[in-house]
This record gives C-alpha cells, structure tokens and sequence, in this order.
C-alpha cells in the first residue's frame, strides 16, 4: 500500500476509525453459571463476580439483553424462592426473541425420596441417614426449592412458555441446547431422573406473571414460609 502524506498546511483527513468495534450482540444466555462450568459461546453470567463470568447478572430483576435466542441455566432455579423463580422465567421469557428457547435443568424432588428416604428402613441407623439426607436436598448447597417436573411445567406455562418438554440429559431437539450439561452424576432410579430437564419456547404471546398462579403459590407455599411459627 502506497501511503500519500498530506500536503503541508492541509487539513488532515478525518477517518473513522471505531476504537472499540462494537462487540457481538448478545444473543445466547447462560444463567447462574458459577465458576467451572463456562461455556463458549454463552454469555455466562452469574449474581457472583466469579472468574470468567462475562456478565454479573441476578436472574430475578430485569434483564439487559433483548432478542435471545437462547437460555440456559443448569443447577440454577433451585437456588431460588418460588416466587423469585417465577419472576426469574418472566424476565428471561422478556428477553427471549418470539420463537426463543429456554433450558433449565434442576434436582428432581421425585428421585430425591425415591433414591433418599425408605418408609420402611430395615434398620434405625439406616432412619437416621434418611433423615439427614432428605434434609440434605432441600436445605443443603443453598437450595431454595425443589421442584418436580409437573410443579416446573406448570409454572412455566402458567407464565405463558410454550411446547414445554422434557428432555434427557445432554439431548434436546435443538443443536444449540445438545450436551450443554456439565453436573455429573445425572441417573434414572425406580423411573425417576435424578434431574428434570426441560426446555420452554418464548411463542407470540409476552411471557407474563400469572395473578392466580400467583395467589395460590401465596396461600399454599409463601405466606407459610415467611410466618416463622
Ligand atoms: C449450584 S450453582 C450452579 C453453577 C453452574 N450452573 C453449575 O452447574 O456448575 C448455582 C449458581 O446460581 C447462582 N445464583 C444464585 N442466585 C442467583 C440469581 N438470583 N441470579 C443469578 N445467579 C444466581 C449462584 O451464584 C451459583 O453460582
């Protein structure tokens, strides 16, 4: 390339040069990722500022991010009060493009008293680690609630997700959504996965709290939880 300099005393051309190129848009989000389980290609983001985590994100408020193609969060919504789970599937439906698809795998309360707890032990020892187990599943790792696959699909079409289904570990009809799952350990016992896996899509329809749903969870769940006695 011939470099031509400027004649003396000429106005020197003004070039547009974008210092800082605008970055690709965000288009596929990972939520709660944690530390060791990053994925290329993702957004990774978490509520903690761990190495690697491209975005401090708390799923529960509103989202930055418009037009997603693609969320996913593994180990995640367990980690959440119901009804910041549900805002958390509201803001994410939000920031879903129409068409856009979400992942979430969580524990399955189902496997977790199947495999957990026996009603009749065949010994008081055994009553013993049963208990401690059961307890373990709801209150251990920060767990919050644990779902079943019939309270997470309701609640996700409550919301108004669509064609919610249930997917085994790493397979989804989705290319996209295949062999995201990084948690070891994943088995079915007696019929039950140790995981639920399902995947929702954001349709025409605004993804949006559900008043009755709402209440319900309210008289049921929440107003017990908060009471303390
Ligand atoms: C059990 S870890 C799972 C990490 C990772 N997904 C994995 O499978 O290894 C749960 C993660 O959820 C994150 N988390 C909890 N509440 C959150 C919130 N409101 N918004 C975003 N992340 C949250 C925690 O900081 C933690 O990293």
């Amino acid at each position: 390339m011939r470099i031509v300099s400027p004649p003396r005393n000429a106005t020197p051309p003004i070039v547009a040069v974008p210092a800082d190129p605008a970055p690709p848009a965000v288009r596929k989000v990972h939520v709660g990722c944690g530390p060791k389980a990053l994925l290329p290609g993702w957004c990774n983001t978490d509520v903690r500022p761990f190495p690697g985590v491209d975005a401090v994100l708390d799923a529960t408020q509103p989202w930055p991010f418009r037009d997603l193609t693609h969320v996913f969060g593994e180990h995640f919504i367990e980690h959440l009060e119901i009804d910041a789970a549900i805002r958390f599937l509201v803001h994410a439906g939000a920031a879903l493009a129409p068409g856009g698809r979400i992942r979430l795998s969580t524990p399955n309360l189902a496997w977790v008293v199947h495999a957990h707890f026996d009603l009749d032990p065949p010994s008081l020892e055994r009553r013993i680690e049963d208990t401690l187990a059961m307890n373990r599943g709801f209150y251990g790792w920060g767990h919050r609630f644990l779902w079943t696959e019939e309270m997470l699909r309701l609640v996700m079409t409550a919301v108004g997700y669509e064609d919610v289904e249930a997917f085994a570990y790493g397979e989804s009809r989705d290319p996209e959504l295949r062999g995201l799952e990084r948690h070891g350990g994943y088995v079915v016992e007696g019929g039950h996965p140790s995981v639920i896996i399902l995947e929702g899509v954001r349709g025409e329809r605004p993804i949006a709290p559900d008043p009755a749903i709402d209440a319900w969870l309210e008289r049921e769940l929440l107003c017990h939880v908060r009471s303390g006695h």
